[in-house]
């Protein structure tokens, strides 16, 4: 999807969308965040690919700056105005695999949510590449990533067959209209590893199933979920031996 496709869904994107902050119903991200003691001491944060600033919106009173980016004009739009009442929060419109230079080791904690799902696999490398770059040296990241295992039991829940076996750590997955990657959790892991993070976790953060449009899951199933990958952007290697 280009950034026109994305403009045309910005007005829909609240209604239509799952947002894993505000659907996050078991607190993952809000329990990782407070672990790590980002919210305390106003970090600086950029969300990248922020679409309706969800994060800011949910987060945002805790951090100190922040800036959203998105190629989307509408979606930058509709995010400054459901932001307006949030401090310090700068809007900037920025191709995620092309980040100005003055993004650059800028924030202690990078989010980038649901946008490294690019049908090619160079363009998601190049995406992540430019979200480590974002970080400071030492700083936190912390990925969504939609979930292929999840993705399939969905799927075999709703056609009555056998859950896909899968051998590749990701897949192109078609949904309604939307043609994007998904991650096995060994797929998430080695996509930040690949980029060089450090201190890598991958978590599930549940979502309804009613958000999948499924009214009566089977019991004893757990929820859908979508992957949040947290990790470091590691230091020069003289500053950490010096610290
Ligand atoms: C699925 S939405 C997620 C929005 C938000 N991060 C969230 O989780 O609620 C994907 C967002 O990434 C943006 N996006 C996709 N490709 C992009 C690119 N190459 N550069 C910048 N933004 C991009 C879209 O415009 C959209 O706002």
């Amino acid at each position: 999807m280009n950034a026109r496709d994305w403009d045309r869904l910005a007005a829909a994107y609240e209604a239509e969308v799952c947002d894993i902050f505000v659907r996050d119903r078991r607190n993952v991200i809000g329990r990782w965040l407070k672990a790590r003691g980002l919210l305390r001491g106003k970090r600086t944060v950029l969300d990248l690919g922020c679409g309706i600033g969800s994060f800011f919106k949910l987060y945002g009173r805790r951090f100190g700056r922040k800036t959203g980016t998105d190629h989307s004009r509408r979606m930058l739009q509709i995010a400054a105005r459901r932001c307006r009442q949030v401090p310090d929060c700068h809007w900037q419109r920025a191709d995620a695999q092309r980040l100005p230079p003055a993004l650059r080791d800028y924030a202690d904690l990078v989010v980038c949510s649901n946008v490294i799902t690019f049908v090619s696999a160079a363009a998601c490398r190049r995406a992540m590449r430019e979200t480590v770059r974002a970080a400071k040296p030492g700083g936190w990241l912390l990925f969504i990533l939609p979930a292929l295992e999840s993705h399939d039991v969905v799927v075999a829940f709703e056609t009555g067959r056998p859950t896909a076996q899968r051998k590749r750590p990701t897949a192109i997955v078609r949904r309604d209209d939307r043609i994007q990657r998904f991650y096995t959790a060994a797929g998430a892991r080695q996509l930040a590893a690949g980029a060089g993070l450090r201190s890598i976790t991958v978590r599930q953060v549940w979502y309804p199933w009613c958000d999948e449009g499924i009214t009566r899951p089977l019991r004893g199933h757990e929820p859908p979920w979508d992957w949040c990958v947290t990790a470091r952007r590691p230091r020069p290697q003289a500053s950490q031996s010096a610290s």
